[in-house]
């Protein structure tokens, strides 16, 4: 289909408003639908009116504008419709993959155990180095529509295996080069070359930090290959005054911080994220209610990332997804997308692992992968459906909202637009 104007007719669409007063207000023995009606800011008998790639008018079908009646303008039909899903945190570059691992944990072994033995993120950094650019950009080029296909119009995408100037360049030219063959999805790069401390700097680990702060990150910024940095704090990974420093190295380089904080220990990560100024704090797993709340006051969004929790079977130390909504931070879902700890693209599972695991109504959850997400990347045209803004929206076939965190483990995607354009549809 190549349209350019058309008309969406939604049973429901939900719109995604920024300030909810329900959001305040939960109450599990009050009347959630009602409540997630409200937060997902939901029209029955919707329609949506895009013209030129943009959203032209929001409302009632009935009361749809005359442009939108037209015999030129094509008329779809839609069960749900919701702002396309952002994929706010994922490693999708990289090469390899680590079922080893996956045995492994099953059979016992912790994710420390193994990357102290070795494995782990320095496995994949092994396949990385050796992988060309076009080999990751191909592998990325066939995530990037796996992605789509489950409802997502925005993927961030990480570096971070490379660990070596060239490496990591090379990662973030993959995500550049992936973007250029025009594909329907915006691609938003993340420089995280501080990862892991790589094994030929393990007894030098600040001429590690060095390169990072004095090569990779100003190169970075220079071809202007990334909008935002990114840094492992934690056991295993970077100290506080490490992270601090490459954070505000990238700041001043033009790239907004991000933090992997507190997923394995109480790292300070989140004190870090508050006081260089970061978009969002992702992980929580060891986060206390001071902290949520200072996240709160600055402004960071708290990402969360079920899917690891599941993934490494650490049901034990879940991140405290209620206590941040009540400390008031914009709370956001991502799948962590990586061959290590999350080996999964369905966003979809992630909004059903945040309901059944963190206790989020499904209103709540959608939220989470689209305004929130949108948030925790600081953009504020992505994840809610604004006339004037581009049009970016998710279909699909289901009867409410929360049939789509219930019917777990197939996609309800009926079809997806991005820019404007059919970017994937179910015939
Ligand atoms: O976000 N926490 C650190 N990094 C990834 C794991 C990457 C890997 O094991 O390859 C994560 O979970
Ligand atoms: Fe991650």
């Amino acid at each position: 289909m190549d349209m350019t104007t058309f008309a969406i007719r939604a049973d429901q669409l939900l719109t995604m408003p920024d300030e909810v007063d329900a959001l305040d207000e939960y109450d599990p023995d009050g009347d959630l639908d009602e409540r997630d009606r409200e937060i997902t800011g939901a029209i029955a008998d919707g329609g949506v009116f895009v013209d030129e790639g943009r959203i032209q008018w929001i409302g009632e079908w009935n009361e749809r504008p005359e442009a939108a009646r037209g015999s030129d303008v094509a008329e779809i039909e839609a069960g749900l419709v919701t702002p396309g899903w952002v994929d706010c945190h994922t490693h999708a570059v990289f090469a390899g993959e680590r079922s080893n691992e996956f045995m492994l944990r099953n059979a016992g072994r912790s994710y420390i155990e193994i990357q102290e033995a070795g494995g782990g993120i320095r496995q994949t950094v092994e396949s990385v180095r050796s992988a060309s650019q076009e080999e990751l950009a191909k592998h990325l080029f066939d995530r990037v529509f796996e992605s789509v296909r489950r409802g997502v119009t925005t993927l961030e995408v990480k570096s971070g295996y490379g660990l070596s100037v060239e490496d990591e360049l090379k990662s973030l030219r993959a995500i550049r080069r992936v973007q250029e063959e025009d594909v329907p999805c915006e691609l938003i790069p993340c420089f995280m070359g501080g990862h892991v401390v790589p094994s030929e700097y393990e007894d030098d680990r600040k001429a590690y930090v060095d390169l990072l702060c004095n090569e990779m990150i100003p190169r970075v910024g220079e071809e202007g290959l990334a909008d935002y940095c990114d840094v492992f704090c934690d056991r295993g990974a970077f100290t506080v005054s490490e992270a601090e420093r490459i954070l505000l190295t990238g700041k001043n380089h033009g790239l907004t911080p991000r933090i992997h904080a507190d997923q394995m220990s109480d790292s300070g990560g989140v004190t870090v994220a508050t006081q260089v100024g970061a978009s969002s704090a992702d992980h929580l797993e060891h986060t206390s209610i001071d902290e949520l709340r200072a996240m709160a006051e600055h402004d960071v969004t708290a990402v969360l990332l079920p899917s690891v929790n599941l993934f490494l079977d650490q049901l034990d130390a879940l991140a405290p997804a209620r206590e941040a909504l009540e400390a008031g931070c914009e709370v956001a879902l991502a799948t962590d997308f990586n061959p290590g700890t999350s080996m999964t693209q369905d966003l979809g599972l992630v909004m059903h692992l945040g309901c059944t695991l963190y206790g989020l109504t499904p209103g709540e959850a959608l939220r989470a992968v689209t305004l929130g997400a949108a948030d925790a990347l600081d953009r504020d045209d992505l994840g809610r459906l604004r006339v004037g803004e581009e049009a970016n929206l998710a279909l699909f076939d289901a009867p409410h909202l929360r049939y789509l965190p219930y019917h777990v483990g197939q996609s309800h995607v009926a079809g997806v637009i991005q820019d404007g354009q059919i970017a994937y549809w179910v015939d």
